[in-house]
């Protein structure tokens, strides 16, 4: 199992435990790739600057040798409701409690990764940053707490960073000769984030059957199929692809009517050039609103009420905003004046968004394939949609789309083929568990396969029937349990089903199993508490050690969550 990753978990970095030489100690949490991202440039460039460089994920950092670093930095991700990212449950539990050591020699610096649109913004990174002060450890400089637009806040901060390294590697001359560099890199595929490739789409339709639920949000479940044909990516089961959306012209045509703005004038920022409509079309946001552009916009409309929401009593209220409307909903309802660079410079600079890949690449070649929840809901009438959803829903037949393939280390099929594995995904959550069994069965794995599923309705809602039927006729699924939570007067979900299977789930995991649970994040604490549940009952242990166990099977790669 790799553990240690820079940046392909084939070519781990040396790992010498705590060695001789000042080391500079990389310590990354990522949920979806971007701390990843940051930790793996941030140690290439102090490399560069003549410090000898560690770089662990933060499931592979060794705690005992917490105590001897002199100088660590840490780049993390806060989740939903300022949870830790998966990888880092265990690291952070530990700085946080009470077992952590003094560090009086230690100097180190936090980078935090959020959302904004979050009251949590960038929590964990702020209680790291807080918690190694309180054990005695030196600040190197202020922690930069980075919103969705990474790089504003993520690249000053690195350079002082870098700068820091420089320092730590001249301050120990000596030693910074005998600094082994780390391995070189294989060739960077031709296409990652920075530079997407432009795959076909080849076929989309709903999976989801007319008539089924269509509000409140996202029941229209579409099954897209893309070619990677020439581009020479590859990936995983477990993987995500990323696209990179662009928001539809008729949306930003109705941003420029709002504001009176002519979407043909050139607009200058950053040393790029190009036209206002572009600029709103395939760089900026639209569909999400954040706050510093509430802020900017309340001033500029001197709306002193829209300014309030921004204050700690209105988060309730900033929450539904953020929740119900759009940049177009705000600019139509609390009418301001904006010139176009402005404009451009306070909306958020366009991300791109991740889905769980949905094939096997060994099953499905050239192509990838994508479970997708089209979203789509109304404010006074008129249709809003989510940016990403209603991009490939928008696209048709030989169009191309920017897309990069984002490996998720964490999630993944059990090296040994024997080991049963149990999916829990309910709604769109099933996708990875399509290409888990499509991988299992073209490999001949004869581990069982074992899925639960839920959706609100069977007739409408039970995503890729025919195919798992198929799969339970062949033997390539051993069992599907169902869930369909609006089939009856009480609803019924996964969790349940998972605690009425209890006893043979336990009796699977004490055989080897390993547990996925894809989908959202409140589902996955239900499962996750479910669980625990299963394994106090069947395995007659108290709380505590059902958390152990758990805490266990995680280390042990055999517990994974991919939730959004
Ligand atoms: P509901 O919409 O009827 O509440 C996929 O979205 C499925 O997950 C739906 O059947 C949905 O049920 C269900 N679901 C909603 N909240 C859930 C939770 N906390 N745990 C498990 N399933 C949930």
């Amino acid at each position: 199992q790799a553990l240690v990753t820079r940046p392909a978990p084939a070519i781990a970095a040396p790992v010498t435990g705590a060695t001789a030489s000042p080391t500079l100690t990389i310590v990354y949490g990522s949920q979806t790739g971007n701390a990843k991202r940051l930790a793996e440039k941030l140690a290439a460039q102090s490399e560069a600057a003549g410090a000898s460089v560690r770089l662990l994920r933060a499931d592979a950092y060794p705690t005992r040798e917490l105590k001897d670093e002199r100088q660590l930095y840490i780049v993390i991700s806060t989740q939903g409701e300022g949870d830790p990212p998966d990888d880092a449950i265990g690291l952070v539990d530990f700085i946080r409690g009470r077992r952590a050591p003094k560090l009086p020699e230690l100097k180190f610096a936090v980078l935090g990764l959020g959302d904004s649109s979050y009251p949590q913004f960038c929590e964990i990174g702020r209680v790291l940053d807080a918690r190694l002060a309180e054990l005695g450890a030196s600040r190197l400089f202020e922690r930069g707490d980075a919103d969705l637009d990474i790089d504003s806040v993520a690249t000053p901060w690195m350079a002082r960073a870098v700068e820091a390294a420089k320092a730590l590697a001249k301050a120990s001359p000596a030693r910074s000769a005998t600094v082994t560099p780390l391995r070189p890199l294989p060739a960077a595929p031709a296409f990652d984030r920075d530079r997407p490739f432009d795959a076909e789409l080849l076929a989309g339709h709903a999976l989801s059957a007319p008539g089924g639920l269509r509000t409140p949000r996202g029941r229209d479940v579409r099954h897209f199929e893309l070619s990677l044909e020439d581009s020479g990516l590859h990936y995983e089961p477990g993987d995500a692809l990323g696209i990179w959306p662009r928001n539809p012209p008729a949306l930003v045509q109705g941003v420029l009517d709002a504001l009176g703005l002519d979407g043909d004038q050139a607009v200058d920022l950053a040393d790029e050039t190009r036209p206002l409509r572009e600029w709103l079309g395939d760089k900026r946001e639209l569909t999400r609103l954040s706050r510093p552009f509430l802020a900017a916009h309340a001033e500029r409309a001197g709306d002193a009420a829209l300014g309030a929401l921004l204050e700690p009593d209105g988060r309730d209220a900033l929450a539904r905003l953020f929740d119900e409307q759009q940049v177009i909903d705000l600019l139509q309802r609390h009418p301001a004046q904006w010139d176009a660079a402005s404009l451009v410079a306070a909306l958020r600079p366009m991300t791109p968004r991740l889905y769980s890949i949905a094939s096997s690449q060994k099953h499905a070649g050239d192509e990838i394939h994508l479970t997708v929840a089209h979203v789509e809901y109304a404010v006074d009438g008129q249709s809003r949609w989510g940016c990403a959803s209603n991009f490939l829903a928008r696209a048709t037949e030989g169009d191309r789309l920017p897309v990069y393939v984002e490996a998720n280390e964490r999630f993944r099929l059990p090296a040994d083929p024997t080991r049963d594995i149990i999916m829990v995904g309910p709604g769109t959550g099933v996708a990875p568990f399509r290409a888990f069994v499509q991988e299992r069965a073209i490999t001949g794995a004869s581990g069982r396969n074992w899925l639960f599923f839920g959706n609100p309705h069977f007739r409408t809602d039970f995503l890729y029937q025919l195919e798992w039927q198929r799969a339970l006729r062949d033997g390539h699924l051993d069992r599907i349990d169902l869930a369909f939570s609006r089939d009856q007067a009480h609803k019924v979900y996964v969790q349940h089903k998972l605690r009425d299977q209890g006893r043979e789930v336990y009796a699977r995991l004490e055989e080897g199993a390993h547990f996925y649970v894809c989908g959202a994040i409140g589902m996955g604490k239900d499962v996750h508490a479910a669980l625990l549940d299963v394994i106090v009952e069947h395995g007659a242990r108290s709380a505590e050690d059902a958390e152990d166990y758990l805490a266990r099977l995680q280390q042990q790669g055999r517990y994974a969550r991919d939730v959004y």
